[in-house]
């Protein structure tokens, strides 16, 4: 449980991502306004305590009117807490998105990320699948195993020294959903455009040295950029400063493996090569037998 404090302060931050997402009222009871009124002037009372350094905003009797924002705008990047407590506010906020709800053509369990909310590696896919939806963890099912074999050979541990997200962070349904089974399908841009703000706010959480694009979706989400991942793989891209590897989707490495093999090695191929560039962009020893893989 966060101490006081702390869960104050993840209030804030749910309160203004939610704002930023769009929604322009909450509602308050009296009983708790009171509560919160009580608890603020409790909390800037006692020295040195982070809330009383920086001016939260006012509480004020419902409906609560925020500013008006850009409805595209990403939420704002919260400012307080670790970024475990920071990536769990925008998992909490994530959960309601109005935006990606109100669009009807996601399914209702969210998948937010799993990993290292500390990492220096940040590996962005494009959505969650069956298996996914039914672990509530990213990249879980085949493709997840594939990405779980890179990590590996690049010497690091899943979960301890990843961060893994997706950019829409719900399953897309196929037809109304309930007949679906394991069928799963890439996200409309309109399903991107509504969730990408999340993902956008994970980077600022995180802070990665390096971020790996896995797939077109995620080029699109990440550098704006459609078209062919092949045209933009095996050099560093930008984003806000932050090198960003695109590279080829796990499952386009299964699927290519299983129809056309020969295609398929080459791709490992080119999928370790950008690899190997991350890892000497981050640093990371790279052992002969390494820098051998898949020849
Ligand atoms: N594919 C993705 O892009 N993300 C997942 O989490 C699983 C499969």
């Amino acid at each position: 449980m966060p101490d006081l404090p702390d869960a104050l302060a993840l209030l804030r931050d749910v309160l203004i991502h939610r704002r930023d997402a769009g929604e322009r009222t909450v509602a308050v009871t009296a009983a708790a306004l009171d509560r919160l009124r009580g608890l603020r002037h409790r909390l800037s009372e006692a020295p040195g305590h982070a809330l009383s350094a920086e001016p939260a905003a006012p509480v004020t009797a419902p409906p609560v009117a925020a500013p008006v924002v850009e409805k595209t705008a990403p939420p704002t990047p919260v400012s307080v807490g670790d970024e475990a407590s920071r990536i769990a506010a925008l998992a909490r906020e994530a959960e309601h998105c109005p935006t990606c709800r109100g669009l009807g053509t996601l399914r209702d369990t969210m998948v937010f990320s799993v990993g290292n909310p500390a990492a220096d590696l940040m590996f962005v896919g494009e959505a969650p699948g069956f298996e996914e939806e039914n672990q509530r963890e990213p990249f879980v099912g085949p493709a997840g195993q594939k990405l779980t074999q890179i990590i590996r050979a690049m010497g690091l541990r899943r979960p301890e020294d990843v961060y893994i997200s997706n950019i829409v962070k719900f399953r897309p349904k196929e037809g109304d959903g309930r007949f679906q089974g394991q069928r799963n399908r890439k996200p409309t841009p309109e399903e991107m455009a509504a969730s990408v703000k999340y993902v956008l706010a994970e980077i600022e959480v995180v802070r990665p040295r390096v971020i790996v694009a896995l797939g077109a979706t995620a080029m699109e989400g990440l550098l704006g950029i459609s078209g062919s991942v092949s045209r933009m793989r095996n050099r560093f891209q930008d984003f806000n400063g932050t090198p960003v590897m695109v590279t080829y989707h796990p499952s386009y490495l299964l699927r290519q493996e299983s129809q056309s093999p020969d295609q398929g090695k080459g791709d490992k191929r080119r999928v370790w090569e950008d690899m190997l560039l991350v890892m000497e962009k981050l640093g990371l020893p790279v052992s002969d037998k390494q820098r051998g893989y898949f020849l």
